[in-house]
């Protein structure tokens, strides 16, 4: 991308990372933005952003906000959430194709005809979704209040849940509840590798290993610790152990690292050649694409007003049963 600055566009090819720094932080006081990046953003995103966290705490700092303008740093559905739940205000994303294939995996079509198989069921879904699969669902979840959401379900009542097969089926073990499962998965915490994992163990034997529970049974069978991205942040801060094995998306390393600078964070392998699981799709947020939504004030997230209205429910229903 290169053009002229003095024209009003821009050329991220060329602004150090410091340049672009100070013209984001300028443009969003004048512009009353509020920057949120998830934490598998790459680490010169999360340094911008005003709020860092993971699904449900991004979600929380959409609804509640003074801000004129959302700018997401994430993948199209927290966008897109934000956006439900601002109506009135500005959403925009540095990069609009960063989509969610795990989010992609479920047509609304196919769901809906899922979901008529068993129409007295409860349909919880995971806010891994498209604004039409919220639409069709009675309570939104993300993986740091599915437990607990499920857990208020009372036990006559059959539950579908979707996306995600690997997080359905841990919340179904740890709850002892059958659950109908959507066949979702995400690539990048499913790609993880029992035996690659397992010879990381063997390798550092003083680690202990934390999983994400989008990963695969086989894999989480042997963690130490299972819990959404914020979770495992908040167990590496916590644990005595001196050295993690992480078996989630690596971007959570730069915070790990951060709050912890003396302890060893080592990611997972996906396989024997792959040290780490990457989601490229967080990585298509970059500094200049930052600078150059804000500066340009798109691309904007829309979402039509019936839609909107529709898919609202399941996301205050889990905005409400959610932990404080
Ligand atoms: P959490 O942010 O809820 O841990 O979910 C992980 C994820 O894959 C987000 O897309
Ligand atoms: Fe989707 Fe997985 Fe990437 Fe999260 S990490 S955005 S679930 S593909």
């Amino acid at each position: 991308m290169t053009s002229d600055i003095s024209t009003g566009s821009v050329i991220p090819g060329v602004l150090s990372n410091d340049e672009l720094f100070s013209k984001v932080h300028r443009l969003k006081k004048e512009m009353n933005a509020l920057i949120l990046a998830h934490y598998y953003t790459l680490p010169e995103i999360q340094q911008a952003a005003d709020i860092v966290g993971d699904s449900l705490a991004l979600a929380r700092a959409a609804e509640k906000n003074d801000a004129e303008v959302i700018v997401f740093a994430g993948v199209y559905f927290m966008a897109e959430t934000a956006k439900i739940l601002n109506p009135s205000k500005l959403v925009l994303m540095p990069d609009e194709y960063a989509g969610c294939p795990l989010a992609d995996s479920c047509p609304t079509d196919d769901f809906r005809a899922f979901r008529e198989r068993w129409p007295e069921a409860v349909v919880i879904t995971y806010i891994n979704s498209s604004a039409e699969i919220k639409a069709l669902s009675d309570i939104t979840c993300t993986s740091s209040n599915a437990e607990h959401i499920v857990r208020q379900i009372p036990a006559d009542r059959q539950i579908i849940f979707g996306p995600d097969r690997n997080l359905g089926g841990y919340i179904a073990r740890k709850t002892g509840r059958e659950m109908i499962l959507w066949q979702g998965y995400c690539y990048v915490h499913d790609a993880f590798s029992e035996s690659a994992i397992l010879d990381a163990c063997r390798q550092y034997p003083d680690a202990e290993l934390i999983a994400h529970p989008e990963c695969r049974e086989e894999v989480l069978r042997h963690a130490a610790f299972t819990g959404s991205t914020q979770k495992l942040l908040d167990y590496t801060v916590s644990s005595p152990s001196r050295s993690f094995i992480i078996a989630t998306e690596p971007g959570i390393i730069y915070e790990m690292q951060k709050r912890s600078p003396d302890k060893k964070f080592i990611p997972a392998p996906k396989d024997p050649d792959n040290p780490r699981s990457v989601c490229k799709q967080m990585k298509q947020n970059t500094l200049g694409k930052l600078y150059q939504c804000m500066l340009e004030r798109k691309p904007e997230i829309l979402v039509g007003e019936k839609l909107r209205n529709e898919a609202l429910g399941s996301i205050r229903r889990m905005l409400e049963m959610s932990p404080s």
